[in-house]
């Protein structure tokens, strides 16, 4: 089995100045690449900001013999997302891996969420994953060979209550992951996301009642579990795209989407009725016979 590195590769992680995207920005620059350390500096709403949580980042990697070099833009703006993948192009010379781990967190009951704690995760979660592998993966493309991975959340597509504003926000990332992966293969660009659940200061910010039912049987919770599969989908070994991986509690997983046979009315029948769908509920929600598409065109294809 070869060993995963990273040797003459440049990568860009968002938001690692701490928590999940600092434990893979240190695994991908001790395995050889050169690391752009973007983070806001701020808390885990998003907002205030600093220097010191990229540039204490970037001491440790090159104290450690490594290369790194800090940014502090906000993921959120075209402007941000230009200049983060500019520091890696001015400084290393080109973008081989962008790692979206950037995030913020506002949780509150469905009702009670304002419109600045909607707006403030559409734009940190959805849009800054947009903006910056817009603009690595152009530089991507030229050089033909890419690999991104985005974060996004078992709450965005299982749920998660008082989380209504994350769980949209990361249910844009697998979106947009879904035809970035699309558009890229061509190029050598792979796109792979993950959904995480990792010890960190935003996991800490989670209130009890959002956890009734969890196990509380121990389980490895450290940053590193997750690292391990993003160094994987961000190295050259990978060959896999528009895949979802599940790292939890010690359990590595691929999610999926699927969809089921159901129940299908010939172009010669009449149109359907609510009580002809009444009629087969049965049958349009078994799952029996599910197939995971690869795009929109792929799904429609299984139709007979
Ligand atoms: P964290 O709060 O420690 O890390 C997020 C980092 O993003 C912070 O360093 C913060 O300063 C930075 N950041 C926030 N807004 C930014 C902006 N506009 N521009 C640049 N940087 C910005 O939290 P954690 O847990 O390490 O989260 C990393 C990613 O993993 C996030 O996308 C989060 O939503 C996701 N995630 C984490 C889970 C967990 O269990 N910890 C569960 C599911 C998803």
């Amino acid at each position: 089995m070869s060993e995963v590195s990273f040797a003459g590769r440049v990568a860009i992680v968002t938001g690692s100045g701490g928590g999940l995207g600092r434990a893979h920005a240190l695994e991908l620059a001790r395995r050889g690449a050169k690391v752009v350390i973007n983070d806001l500096g701020g808390d885990i709403t998003g907002t205030n900001g600093g220097t010191a949580m990229a540039d204490q980042v970037v001491n440790e990697i090159c104290e450690a013999g490594g290369e790194a070099v800090s940014n502090y833009d906000s993921v959120a703006t075209p402007e941000g997302g230009r200049s983060i993948v500019q520091t890696a192009i001015d400084t290393f010379g080109k973008v081989d891996i962008l790692v979206n781990n950037a995030g913020n967190i506002r949780n509150a009951a469905f009702t009670d969420l304002t419109p600045d704690a909607i707006d403030a995760l559409l734009a940190v979660h959805v849009k800054g994953a947009f903006y910056v592998t817009q603009a690595a993966f152009a530089n991507m493309r030229e050089n033909g060979y890419g690999r991104i991975v985005f974060t996004a959340s078992a709450a965005g597509l299982f749920g998660s209550t008082h989380q209504a504003n994350y769980a949209a926000a990361k249910g844009g990332v697998f979106g947009l992951a879904n035809v970035v992966a699309l558009e890229g293969a061509p190029h050598g660009i792979l796109t792979n996301t993950i959904l995480p659940a990792a010890d960190s200061r935003m996991a800490a910010d989670m209130s009890p009642e959002q956890f009734v039912g969890m196990p509380t049987t121990p389980a490895h919770g450290e940053p590193e579990m997750i690292t391990a599969m993003v160094a994987y989908l961000a190295s050259e070994e990978n060959k896999h795209n528009r895949e979802m991986y599940s790292i939890a509690r010690g359990r590595y997983g691929r999610v999926f989407m699927g969809v089921a046979p159901g129940w299908h009315v010939n172009v010669d029948e009449p149109v359907a009725t609510p009580d002809d769908v009444a009629a087969h509920i049965d049958q349009i929600r078994d799952l029996d016979g599910y197939a995971v598409p690869e795009s929109m065109v792929a799904e429609f294809a299984l139709i007979p």
